[in-house]
């Protein structure tokens, strides 16, 4: 669990990086971004400490997602504003149904702290995506599309660092 999560959380920080090297700090929603960007650099740091704590070997696809991750982020951001918070929509989306299944998972095992950083950061996920659809993620180009590629990807990205 440990090891996944700090993928995705190193993921997700390098999605919103690309983002705002695109964007810049100025465009709509470059301040909420922002925020998110923090939020997600806290999970990171809370995954790496667990990691180092732990002696989780940590995903060895990380070079891979750094370039997925940004690539994700910068692509997005490219096709517009209300496309970037497409992304955030539907990544969060998946990584809101994936803690969850953990903490379903953990309900069975006694590890407190885990289970509190999941939850914990399982309510920042869903206020990232409520903030991405009202900052218009639904009304974004071709959004049923874009969604469903990018939930797949997420989908992928997850089975993946479970394992590698
Ligand atoms: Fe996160
Ligand atoms: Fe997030």
């Amino acid at each position: 669990m440990i090891r996944v999560n700090q993928a995705g959380e190193y993921g997700a920080a390098q999605i919103y990086k690309g983002q705002l090297a695109v964007m810049g700090d100025n465009a709509p929603g470059s301040s909420a971004i922002h925020h998110m960007a923090e939020q997600e650099q806290r999970h990171l740091d809370a995954f790496d400490k667990m990691i180092a704590e732990r002696g989780v070997r940590p995903t060895a696809l990380q070079p891979f997602w750094k370039i997925a991750g940004y690539a994700l982020g910068a692509t997005t951001a490219a096709m517009g504003p209300r496309a970037a918070m497409a992304c955030t929509a539907a990544v969060e989306t998946e990584i809101d149904q994936h803690y969850q299944e953990q903490l379903d998972e953990l309900e069975s095992e006694n590890d407190p702290e885990l289970t509190r950083i999941i939850a914990e950061f399982r309510e920042e996920e869903l206020e990232h995506k409520a903030t991405a659809i009202s900052m218009g993620a639904e009304d974004a180009p071709g959004y049923p599309v874009l969604s469903a590629a990018i939930r797949l990807g997420c989908k992928f990205a997850i089975g993946l660092s479970k394992r590698i």
